[in-house]
C-alpha cells in the first residue's frame, strides 16, 4: 500500500526514531508499503517518519550500487536497514547535490563523509555489516539522518537555508506539489 509522504514541517520527521525489538507481521507489512510507496514516488531511499511512523528504518535502492561480496539474496531489490547504525564515517568529504521526497523542487549541495560503515539487521532480523562509498554512502547517510530528525537543508550554509526559509516555509505549511502522494497536516 502506497502510504501519503510526510512533509518538511511534519513533526513526526523532526521526533527521531526508535528501535525495533523484534520481527512481526506488522514490521514485514511496514517494509513492503515503504518499499512500494519510494517506488511509487521513483525515490532511492525512504525512511520510517517520512511515512508518519517512529520505528529505526528505512528502505533503500542501492542493489546495483552496492558491491557486495557475498552477494546478499535480496541485493537485485531495494533493502530494508532495521535499527541501523553509522559505526565509521571517513574523514574525507565530498559535495553532493541532494533533494529529499519530504522536501518537493529543492535541491542543495550537501558535504557528507566519502565511504561510511554501517551495522543493522536486514528485513530477516539478521546483523550485517556493510562498509560502502559514493552515492550508497550518501543514500544512507541522509536516511538516517531522518531517523534522527535531521534533514538534508540542516546541513547546509546559514547563508543557503536563508535562500530557501520562504519556500521551506510554504512546504511546512502544506503548500508543495508533487507527482506522488503527500501528506498535509493542515
Ligand atoms: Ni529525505
Amino acid at each position: 500500500m502506497i502510504i501519503p509522504i510526510r512533509l518538511y514541517g511534519d513533526p513526526v520527521l523532526r521526533g527521531g526514531a526508535e528501535d525495533v525489538a523484534g520481527d512481526s507481521a506488522e514490521i514485514q507489512q511496514l517494509i513492503d508499503d515503504m518499499i512500494e510507496t519510494m517506488r511509487g514516488a521513483s525515490g532511492i531511499g525512504l525512511a520510517a517518519p517520512q511515512v508518519g511512523r517512529t520505528e529505526r528504518i528505512f528502505v533503500a535502492d542501492l542493489a546495483a550500487e552496492i558491491q557486495f561480496e557475498p552477494v546478499p539474496e535480496e541485493a537485485s531489490q531495494p533493502m530494508a536497514f532495521i535499527n541501523p547504525e553509522i559505526v565509521w564515517e571517513s574523514e574525507e568529504e565530498g559535495d553532493f547535490e541532494e533533494g529529499c521526497l519530504s522536501i518537493p523542487d529543492i535541491t542543495e549541495m550537501v558535504k557528507r563523509s566519502e565511504r561510511i560503515r554501517l551495522t543493522y539487521l536486514d528485513r530477516r532480523f539478521r546483523p550485517q555489516e556493510l562498509e560502502v562509498g559514493d552515492l550508497p554512502a550518501r543514500v544512507i547517510q541522509h536516511e538516517v539522518d531522518h531517523l534522527e530528525g535531521i534533514f538534508f537543508v540542516d546541513r547546509i550554509s546559514a547563508f543557503r537555508r536563508r535562500l530557501l526559509r520562504r519556500k521551506l516555509r510554504e512546504i511546512a505549511s502544506g503548500k508543495a506539489e508533487a507527482d506522488y502522494a503527500l501528506y498535509r497536516i493542515l
